[in-house]
């Protein structure tokens, strides 16, 4: 079945009168999230991709391309609880996160865009459709275009998409490959550039327990810009897959595009961003708006047992089995002033980046 995109269902004031203070509870919790640690913008960014992707927040986190880095929860549980006093049974978790990651690209120095509301949570918990629907970074260029074709989505919103990795991080179980024994004869990735490979291989060392360590995905991996395209242009890309991006003469052909234009990015990131937010939406009477996010409350009434969550150990677990997911302590104990500061603190391109900044800023907090 193709992927619907019932866009016109949704409505930019969906919950003008259900939820009047929504987008201020939105930003409010991830402005606090964000302040405490820089990485939970791109947590929240990869969040609200899989989201899309694989459509029931719940299933996904523990999936093999999830294990360990469903990172950014905890922020939308604390979003969700703030929401719920408010307007109890009232915002879809999944409009949540749309918001959220929206307010985290913005936070992080990128674009701000407006969005459309009144998507509903999925019914189902599907760990299969997580393991299929998301793409691995060990896949081939062509299956990971076919995973965005699928979606109703294209090329270029697979390139500029992938341009998320601008910022975040990624653990050394997902490229070590690439460091050690790329062909089976003991040689690294031929394309990796030497320096990066040394680099590389200090964070990751050629062990089992390197596997969680983290390397940062771009050279300025707190920072939303387009340095994500010019580190492909010097064969840097972090995931093979990200530097597969070069090996495809339209795809290259778009990278070197953004590399370019910084405006165009933020332009195009911001639109099929939208597109991506859109794919299979839940509106009218589909669905179900969750209490917490993290249970489906249709499968609850079906069966304990087939009620999947995840459960931060604070509170008494509506279901059972609960399925723990690691929460890991925060590293990076940067205050949001560095990102603001970051953000402005780039000479080239400065006025560009200001002026999106104060008139998304202007937008943001009116
Ligand atoms: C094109 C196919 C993609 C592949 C194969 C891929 C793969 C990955 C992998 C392996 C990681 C590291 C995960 C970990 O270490 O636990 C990662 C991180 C990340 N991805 Fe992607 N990704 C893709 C597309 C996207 C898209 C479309 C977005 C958003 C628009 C995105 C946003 C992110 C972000 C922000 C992080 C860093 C998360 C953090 O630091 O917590 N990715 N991705």
């Amino acid at each position: 079945m193709g992927p619907k995109m019932p866009s016109n269902q949704l409505d930019y004031r969906f919950y003008d009168k259900t939820c009047a203070n929504l987008t201020k509870i939105v930003r409010y919790g991830v402005f606090s999230a964000i302040a405490n640690e820089t990485r939970l913008a791109a947590s929240l960014l990869r969040l609200h991709f899989h989201d899309c992707f694989v459509n029931q927040l719940q299933g996904e986190k523990n999936a093999f391309p999830n294990r360990n880095s469903a990172r950014g929860f905890e922020v939308i549980d604390a979003i969700k609880e703030n929401i719920e006093k408010s307007c109890p049974s009232t915002v879809s978790c999944t409009d949540i996160l749309t918001l959220a990651s929206r307010d985290a690209v913005f936070l992080a120095g990128g674009p701000f865009w407006p969005v459309p509301l009144g998507r509903r949570d999925g019914l189902t918990a599907n760990e299969t459709a997580a393991n299929t629907d998301l793409p691995s970074p060990f896949e081939p260029l062509e299956n990971i275009t076919a995973k965005f074709i699928s979606k109703g989505l294209d090329v270029k919103d697979m390139v500029v998409l992938s341009g998320g990795h601008t910022i975040g991080f990624a653990q050394c179980s997902t490229f070590k490959q690439r460091l050690f024994d790329f062909d089976g004869a003991g040689n690294p990735d031929p394309i990796l550039d030497e320096s990066l490979l040394g680099s590389l291989r200090n964070i990751c060392p050629n062990q089992d327990d390197s596997d969680s360590n983290l390397a940062p995905l771009d050279a300025t991996s707190s920072k939303f810009d387009n340095s994500y395209f010019k580190i492909l242009l010097n064969n840097s890309g972090l995931l093979q897959s990200d530097q597969a991006l070069m090996g495809d003469n339209k795809t290259a052909g778009l990278v070197s595009n953004y590399c370019k234009s910084p405006f165009q990015f933020s332009k195009d990131f911001a639109a099929s961003m939208v597109k991506m937010s859109n794919i299979g939406v839940l509106t009218g009477q589909q669905g179900e708006i969750r209490r917490n996010c993290r249970v489906v409350y249709s499968l609850l009434q079906k069966s304990e047992s087939q009620c999947v969550i995840t459960y931060s150990g604070t509170d008494k677990p509506p279901c059972s089995p609960p399925i723990y997911i690691q929460h890991r302590t925060s590293k990076y104990m940067f205050s949001l002033l560095r990102v603001l500061a970051s953000t402005l603190s780039d000479g080239k391109g400065f006025s560009l980046r200001a002026f999106g900044f104060l008139s998304g800023l202007l937008v943001f907090w009116k």
